[in-house]
């Protein structure tokens, strides 16, 4: 019996210094302290003993159970604080987290871009609500009530009065009714068309509308200014072409087409503004003296424009939300 109580704490002594997770304490715990290890074990076999020896062995027994119990119970305490602190431990040398930057929608670029070339070429920047009246959107611009030049816009009315405007031009009315000649601006913003969804239309696009209004503006100026705008803003080797069109607010109109061969396609012309000079009608309609005044106006489409500069050829990647699209901005 002697031998055997030495072995037991000869061994749990070697084994619990061993002891470094608890995976490795629950091994110990089971083979000496569990209900049918060997501690609980020796007890049992203590109860066999005949009874003059039981005194000579009862009081070993309880010193090497307690003793054994407290030794165990330290290295628990031991181990559990350190699998604590190992979930607080902060590994400096891990790799950091990358934070992804956003960045300006190529849109927004593209719109900044247009807008300073302007500002150097002497406009400034005036902008307009989004909900307009029937009146600044159409009948001010000499848009008659039942006239089929509004087919040509297919609109979101919100009532009989208001509309979600169907291009930039009623800020120019907006700036004549409230300011005098000589007035030189640009009006970029969104406007909403509610026209069929797919790859060269959408329901909202941008436009930046221009405006130069003073004595003695001629189509001569306007011409110039456009030119030295495509220069700019695609290269001094863009091809483009000024076509007759009409528009209800200018008189004469064209329509600039630049050309674009989309890679591995057939060149082509594509639309990318409206102009022409501010029609008399609505001179009037805002109050300024055509007899002394004259003025032009032009109206870009952002995103035809941004297509062309960028290579893209679907106008629904603009407003898809593709972090893959956008990223290469
Ligand atoms: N507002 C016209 C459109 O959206 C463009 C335009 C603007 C044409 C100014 C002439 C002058 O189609």
């Amino acid at each position: 019996m002697q031998e055997r109580i030495k072995k037991i704490q000869a061994d749990f002594e070697s084994e619990i210094t061993k002891v470094g997770n608890p995976a490795e304490l629950e091994q110990v715990r089971i083979k000496f302290l569990s209900r049918k290890g060997l501690v609980p074990q020796l007890f049992e076999d203590f109860k066999q003993l005949p009874s003059d020896e039981k005194p000579k062995y009862g009081k070993t027994l309880n010193i090497l159970k307690n003793s054994i119990q407290s030794k165990f119970d330290q290295i628990k305490q031991k181990i559990d604080n350190k699998a604590e602190s190992d979930v607080n431990l902060v590994d400096l040398s891990l790799p950091g987290r990358r934070a992804h930057l956003g960045s300006m929608h190529i849109l927004m670029q593209t719109m900044y871009e247009i807008r300073d070339i302007f500002k150097s070429l002497g406009f400034s920047v005036y902008e307009g609500p989004e909900l307009e009246s029937d009146y600044n959107n159409f009948e001010a611009l000499n848009f008659p009530e039942d006239h089929p030049a509004r087919d040509m816009q297919d609109t979101f009315f919100i009532n009989e009065n208001f509309l979600l405007r169907t291009h930039t031009s009623p800020v120019q009315v907006r700036l004549m009714q409230n300011k005098k000649p000589p007035l030189r601006a640009i009006m970029p913003g969104k406007v909403y068309r509610n026209e069929a969804i797919s790859a060269k239309s959408y329901c909202l696009f941008h436009q930046v509308e221009g405006l130069y209004v003073d004595n003695d503006v001629t189509f001569a100026e306007l011409k110039g200014t456009l030119v030295a705008f495509a220069k700019q803003f695609f290269g001094e080797e863009i091809k483009y072409r000024f076509r007759p069109s009409f528009f209800p607010f200018t008189e004469p109109s064209a329509e600039v087409d630049i050309w674009w061969e989309p890679k591995g396609k057939e060149g082509r012309w594509m639309e990318i503004l409206g102009c022409g000079m501010v029609d008399p009608n609505v001179l009037e309609n805002v109050g300024i003296d055509p007899e002394k005044y004259t003025g032009y106006a032009f109206g870009m489409g952002v995103e035809r424009i941004a297509m062309r500069k960028y290579g893209i050829d679907d106008i629904r990647t603009f407003f898809d939300n593709d972090k893959r699209f956008l990223i290469q901005f």
